[in-house]
């Protein structure tokens, strides 16, 4: 078999079949096949497609090219959530501690943010001494007994997957769905959880723009993961504008940690219902929507959920006083509101440009290499649908400066991604499927 024959034949448009997939992932990760030949054969892919086969061959061939996470020994069911990606979005934060409040069991791999989203790896690692470089027998063994655990993105699970998505992403072929949905679904699948929910978020913010598109991406991972025997579930979530109202790395960590005590902002709280209410649903742990809500609603009643996360937080090597006292967090030196200078209802926010710019005060990378600021970011007073009077304040900007003042380019910027109109805008939905 030879690289320049499956090139040409994807270019022509035809299907690979399974021996060919599997040649080419395990050339590619032994380093048999070059990047130029990788390169131009995910460009054939990005123009031609890829079938349902096809996809399900390369997804299985990606997670099996390193190790498989052999969760058998935990007991208990064991639950993994997947954002596509967003603005704001620190739905795990929450949810994963509930859900081990429910004895549920997340053994999670995450990433860190890049560009204009944020990563859970860096959230967490707002808590002074977190840590996610642990060896794989503390994983499991903290899965175990707290509920928890989340280790980085290590070398040794999909390393396929992490050698294609570093070439897609300088060769312009990472929107391409075949690509995105081996590309997540094999880190899902090698990271050993039984029941799976993907948060797919569409809008201005996320991936995917358009709800059609996104609902595509999410059909064909919900089918993956069921072809590998997995219990999926898709929710696709909006990212028009940012989830919650804080963006950046500490702030979201308290915004988190308010929902753990009840008193979270009202889209962020529901969303962290209808994830956590479909993990009830579908480990049987509760037979409607209502009585999976009351559950949920007696967790955070009773701080559970916070508790879990402060056990947690302690487990790798954080400091749990910060749950309970979540401004012992760190703070910038400087806080900003920025106010509008006219009246009517906010009908649009650009969610993209809300990350930049919490990018540009500190709190995400541009490069790979950039260290980042936990402390900083936005916190939003006004979302689509709010009224806005002349000279009220839209947000806070948090930030560190040697000026004293933030950089003027994120304010214009953050102010240009706001419009502002005199008719009031129909309310955008949190959710708009649940596929399962
Ligand atoms: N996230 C991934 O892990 N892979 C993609 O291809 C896109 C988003």
């Amino acid at each position: 078999m030879r690289m320049y024959d499956l090139i040409m034949k994807k270019r022509n448009g035809y299907a690979l079949t399974e021996e060919e997939i599997k040649y080419m992932i395990s050339g590619y990760t032994k380093g048999d096949i070059p990047d130029y030949q990788m390169s131009a054969f995910t460009m054939a892919v990005y123009f031609r497609g890829m079938n349902e086969e096809e996809t399900y061959h390369l997804t299985m061939e990606m997670a099996h090219s390193g190790e498989l996470l052999d969760l058998s020994g935990i007991p208990g069911i064991k639950v993994d959530k997947h954002s596509t990606g967003g603005v704001g979005d620190k739905t795990s934060l929450a949810v994963m501690p509930l859900l081990a409040s429910f004895g549920l069991k997340s053994a999670k791999m995450s990433g860190r943010g890049l560009g204009h989203t944020g990563g859970t790896v860096d959230k967490l690692e707002s808590f002074s001494g977190f840590h996610t470089e642990i060896s794989m027998e503390q994983f499991i063994n903290q899965v175990k007994d707290v509920g928890i655990s989340i280790i980085g993105q290590t070398k040794d699970l999909a390393p396929a997957d992490k050698k294609l998505y570093a070439l897609r992403d300088v060769t312009a072929t990472v929107e391409n769905i075949s690509l995105i949905a081996s590309s997540i679904m094999s880190k899902k699948l090698a990271a050993g959880a039984s029941v799976i929910l993907l948060d797919v978020k569409t809008g201005s913010g996320a991936f995917m723009k358009t709800e059609a598109d996104s609902v595509a991406l999410a059909e064909e991972m919900v089918k993956i993961g069921k072809n590998a025997g997995r219990t999926m579930i898709a929710v696709i979530s909006d990212m028009n504008q940012p989830l919650g109202n804080a963006v950046g790395n500490a702030l979201e960590v308290k915004e988190a940690i308010a929902t753990l005590n009840g008193e979270g902002p009202e889209d962020f709280t529901k969303l962290v219902y209808e994830i956590v209410s479909e993990f009830l649903l579908k480990t049987g742990l509760a037979k409607s929507k209502d009585e999976a809500f009351a559950m949920i609603d007696e967790k955070i009643a009773k701080k559970e959920g916070l508790e879990k996360l402060a056990l947690f937080v302690e487990a790798q090597g954080g400091t749990k006083e910060e749950v309970y006292h979540p401004e012992l967090l760190p703070k910038a030196e400087y806080v900003m509101e920025i106010k509008s200078d006219k009246e009517g209802y906010i009908s649009h926010i650009q969610c993209e440009e809300i990350g930049i710019c919490s990018m540009m005060l500190g709190g995400g990378r541009e490069k790979k290499e950039d260290i980042i600021d936990p402390a900083v970011g936005i916190v939003l007073s006004k979302k689509v649908g709010d009224f806005v009077n002349d000279g009220e304040t839209l947000a806070v900007m948090h930030y560190n400066s040697a000026t004293h003042t933030p950089p003027l380019d994120a304010v214009k910027r953050f102010l240009s991604a706001y419009t502002i109109s005199d008719e009031k805008p129909v309310k955008l939905p949190l959710i708009y499927k649940i596929i399962d």
